[in-house]
């Protein structure tokens, strides 16, 4: 455990938490050592105020209890706004139970098995990116590797997007998730909406496909087939909800190997490990530092009364780190023998995509621990995170052992 919070921090945190205010980033990897214990449900007047939730059992408890904390759009705390034309977002934008619907027509999709025909792709990919930079013997992985991925996996991957095409319509994606409050995001959002709508229309006119795409085109909810607004809507969160959580997972898991050669080690020797040791790297920094709710009905947390019209925030970063829920919280283990973690999520809307994201996660952690030999963070360099709703450096420069190419040709 490293320098505690001073009461000024603590105060900060019970009563003016703001994930987009650069003060709590600063204090985050202290805060959440300590946040369960000493501040379990709090108010802040920040974002025109909402209950800051930190303990473990009580963010279950609004994860789970859809009834009283809905997901509707009313819920989102925010300073700066997604763009205003963004279409609504099903599953994630609504309660059951038609958010179920959506769910069943989505997880097929996103099983294990379904997905393990992406394997072998997503290695080629991860193995190009790798070879752009590893002659250098240097690298910031978030610019060369964790920032390119998401975009070019899932429209890849998920929606069968020629690679050419890939490349303008990541950019879209990649502004508006990581430059949040850019005044031509409004514009940004209409050429991803045509280019959307335009890709459901091609898919409308072709063959059956086996694949996402053609699961929604049909869908059907009530006899009903879905509208294109709602099937936009669907892609492009599908797209939006695994791409800053696919990188800052990234770059959370090698930032901690980084700083870790025993570890780096061992998980080089024993790749057979990787695939078990996910969970614990998501539980202990978690991608999403958290998610809100609208309460709809007087409800008790905590010993605390929530009232119908309030919002909630559900801070899974500190409660992943709740030591009522887990031992010794704050250390890594990568076999920890309980690790109902939340990471993911709890409930109605646990992350759909999850398996994705472990499975880029695996391919990914493999082929760095392979092929960079042993790396460091470039000697003078820190981790820098910026104030978002994700957490994840912002840079990270790594210094490793040069080797040679694989792949014939550079992807940009
Ligand atoms: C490490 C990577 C990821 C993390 C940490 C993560 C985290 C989460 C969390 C916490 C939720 C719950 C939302 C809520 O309760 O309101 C969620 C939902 C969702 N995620 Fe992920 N996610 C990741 C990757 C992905 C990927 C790769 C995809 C797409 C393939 C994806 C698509 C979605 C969608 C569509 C939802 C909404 C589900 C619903 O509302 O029913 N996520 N994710």
């Amino acid at each position: 455990m490293g320098e505690r919070l001073d009461p000024t921090d603590l105060e900060f945190y019970a009563e003016h938490f703001d994930f987009y205010n650069p003060r709590e980033t600063a204090l985050r990897e202290r805060a959440v050592e300590e946040l369960s214990a000493k501040c379990p449900i709090t108010h802040s007047d920040a974002m025109g105020g909402f209950w800051l939730i930190n303990q473990y059992d009580a963010v279950r408890q609004v994860s789970l209890d859809w009834e009283s904390f809905s997901n509707s759009p009313r819920k989102y705390l925010t300073t700066v706004a997604p763009p205003s034309n963004r279409p609504a977002m099903p599953p994630l934008d609504i309660d059951p139970p038609k958010q179920r619907i959506y769910r069943q027509i989505l997880n097929p999709y996103l099983t294990p098995k379904w997905i393990s025909r992406f394997e072998a792709g997503i290695r080629a990919m991860v193995t190009e990116l790798i070879d752009d930079f590893i002659e250098d013997g240097c690298c910031d992985l978030a610019e060369q590797f964790a920032r390119p991925f998401p975009g070019r996996m899932l429209y890849r991957f998920l929606f069968g997007i020629d690679d050419g095409e890939v490349a303008r319509v990541q950019r879209w994606t990649y502004q508006m998730t990581f430059e949040r409050g850019n005044p031509d995001n409004v514009e940004v959002q209409t050429m991803w909406n045509n280019w959307c709508y335009e890709l459901v229309n091609t898919r409308r006119e072709s063959e059956h496909q086996e694949d996402i795409i053609d699961g929604l085109l049909h869908a059907t909810i009530a006899g009903v087939p879905l509208t294109d607004e709602e099937i936009v809507g669907c892609l492009q969160i599908l797209i939006l909800g695994g791409f800053s959580t696919t990188t800052d997972s990234m770059l959370n898991t090698m930032l901690r190997l980084a700083n870790d050669k025993a570890l780096q080690s061992f998980l080089r020797s024993n790749p057979d490990q990787i695939a078990t040791s996910l969970d614990e790297f998501f539980r202990i920094d978690s991608p999403v530092s958290g998610l809100p709710r609208m309460c709809t009905r007087d409800t008790v947390v905590n010993g605390q009364k929530v009232r119908a019209g309030e919002r909630v925030f559900m801070f899974y970063h500190a409660a992943n780190r709740d030591p009522e829920e887990f031992d010794k919280p704050n250390e890594l283990i990568l076999d920890r023998e309980r690790n109902r973690h939340l990471a993911f999520g709890m409930g109605n809307h646990r992350c759909v995509g999850s398996n994705v994201a472990r499975m880029n996660l695996r391919i990914a952690i493999e082929e760095l621990l392979s092929r960079l030999g042993e790396f460091a963070l470039t000697s003078g360099e820190t981790a820098v995170y910026r104030p978002t709703g994700t957490w994840g450096p912002t840079r990270l420069p790594l210094t490793f052992t040069p080797s040679l190419r694989q792949s014939g040709s550079a992807v940009k």
